[in-house]
């Protein structure tokens, strides 16, 4: 085994944005009247913006156009967008910026590869707009987690093979991407528990241990 670069999920991994999306998307169902809940949620983890709409609304008898489905996901991200903007560095935990800091002092490359199309403001939210050597995201690809592609372009960026990448997840969905993209992997909550998980890790300083001799 030769790691030599790591790559990050943003939401529920750097940073606790998963609750944001919780309450956007539960504003939306409120609004039209759509069945919402946590556990509903929690399959929208490493799921594309309109692949999540499309979940929620299996909830709801109505069919709706892919019109009106593009100004529901328009909606959502306004709310959602609102909320990162009162984000700030104090949203970054000390230990997972300690944890990075060590990584990259260790001497590891390092990325970001989220489904989002906030990566960007998120990262400039808590600070670490400079601090990674490749950004893809949401932006970047056309098929989104389970689908490797997201992993496989930030390996890329890096001029890395996945089988010196380390991905470090907290969705199944984002698990299953790596294992089919060739990567090791490191899962964190749910994804600890996917069958294809390389290392089921508790804490995001964890990565420390496992990394670091
Ligand atoms: C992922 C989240 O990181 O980004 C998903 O885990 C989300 O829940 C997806 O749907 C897309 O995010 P955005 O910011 O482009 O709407
Ligand atoms: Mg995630």
């Amino acid at each position: 085994m030769n790691i030599r670069a790591i790559i990050f999920d943003l939401d529920g991994v750097i940073c606790f944005t998963d609750r944001y999306h919780y309450q956007a998307w539960k504003q939306l169902a409120d609004r039209l009247g759509i069945y919402f809940d946590e556990k509903i949620n929690n399959r929208l983890r490493g799921v594309s913006r309109m692949d999540s709409l499309n979940i929620i609304l299996e909830q709801s008898s109505k069919e709706y156009s892919e019109e009106e489905k593009s100004i529901f996901a328009e909606e959502k991200n306004g709310i959602y967008v609102k909320l990162l903007n009162q984000m700030s560095t104090s949203d970054l935990s000390d230990e997972v910026r300690e944890t990075l800091e060590a990584l990259r002092a260790a001497g590891y490359r390092m990325a970001i590869g989220s489904s989002s199309k906030n990566t960007k403001l998120i990262l400039s939210r808590i600070g670490l707009a400079q601090f990674f050597d490749a950004i893809s995201d949401g932006t970047n690809i056309t098929r989104s987690k389970p689908d490797p592609e997201v992993f496989l372009k930030a390996a890329e960026m890096l001029h890395e093979r996945p089988e010196n990448c380390l991905v470090v997840e907290d969705a199944k969905a984002g698990i299953q991407a790596a294992y089919d993209g060739g990567f090791y992997s490191a899962g964190l909550g749910e994804a600890a528990g996917h069958g294809h998980v390389t290392w089921p890790i508790k804490e995001f300083s964890d990565l420390k241990r496992l990394l670091i001799s």
